[in-house]
């Protein structure tokens, strides 16, 4: 996968599948099936490390998970997000931070929060090389900024805020650009104005793909369930009894049996 073929398959109406993903073990099977884009996200900082936020990740901590990502990835597109900090204090922090993403994970791509706003610093990075994803909308980077996870843009001002900054995001040379939790209606509308594929998580049918968090769409995460979320399997009943099953057989000794002894 590259972005010029995600622009194809923009332009052919041909829709576009990302999931996140953070190890090198579910990551090998997810591209196996056949994915188009891997988002090795911040979202880590909850899946990974059991944060209530995406805030305390480290540049780092994103580099070693990105790598086994990458070691699997024989199809897809990787892109890591650049975590809280590593891209807001100046341009050319912006670039140092994406280029020791890029070189030492060997992702393909980074992916930043923010429009107008962070503007130079992703103008800086396409110049200098650097594929880069925008995200607006529900940015959990901004989750205490926002006072929690509610949808984003249901107001005129901020729908037409959001609107220009897919336009600079476009103009400045993204590849690609994440919609999330806004109005399906001014998804879409985002979808129609620029050339870049768009890819939506809670911002309806009308992107051009889709991404979910990997563990949620598996039904890993029981105690999360925003409306926007479909399980695709129930994995957490199916670890529960495989390792209640496992219990059992250890206690009663049935585990190992004479052919699982060397
Ligand atoms: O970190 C993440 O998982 C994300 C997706 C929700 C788009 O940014």
């Amino acid at each position: 996968m590259t972005t010029a073929k995600l622009r194809q398959m923009k332009a052919a109406g041909e829709k576009i599948a990302m999931l996140t993903s953070y190890d090198f073990t579910l990551a090998r099977l997810v591209d196996e099936a056949g994915i188009d884009m891997f988002l090795v996200g911040d979202s880590a900082s909850n899946v990974v490390c059991g944060n209530l936020y995406t805030l305390p990740i480290t540049v780092d901590e994103m580099i070693f998970l990105a790598k086994g990502v990458v070691r699997a990835a024989e199809h897809a597109l990787v892109v890591c997000d650049m975590p809280f900090g590593s891209y807001q204090v100046s341009e050319e922090e912006a670039v140092r931070n994406a280029i020791k993403i890029l070189k030492e994970s060997g992702c393909d791509a980074v992916k930043l929060e923010g429009g107008e706003e962070i503007l130079p610093a992703i103008r800086h990075m396409v110049q200098s090389g650097v594929p880069v994803m925008g995200h607006l909308g529900l940015t959990p980077q901004s989750v205490n900024q926002f006072g929690g996870y509610g949808l984003r843009a249901k107001e005129e001002a901020e729908a037409e805020k959001l609107l220009h900054d897919a336009k600079l995001l476009d103009e400045a040379g993204c590849f690609s650009i994440v919609l999330e939790k806004i109005p399906a209606a001014l998804a879409e509308k985002v979808t129609k104005a620029v050339s870049c594929p768009v890819i939506g998580i809670g911002a309806g049918n009308a992107c051009d793909g889709q991404v979910l968090v990997l563990h949620d769409m598996l039904g890993l995460n029981t105690g999360f369930k925003p409306k926007f979320l479909r399980h695709f399997a129930n994995l957490a009943a199916d670890v529960k009894n495989a390792v209640g099953t496992y219990i059992s057989a250890v206690k009663d000794t049935s585990f190992p049996n004479t052919e699982e002894c060397y």
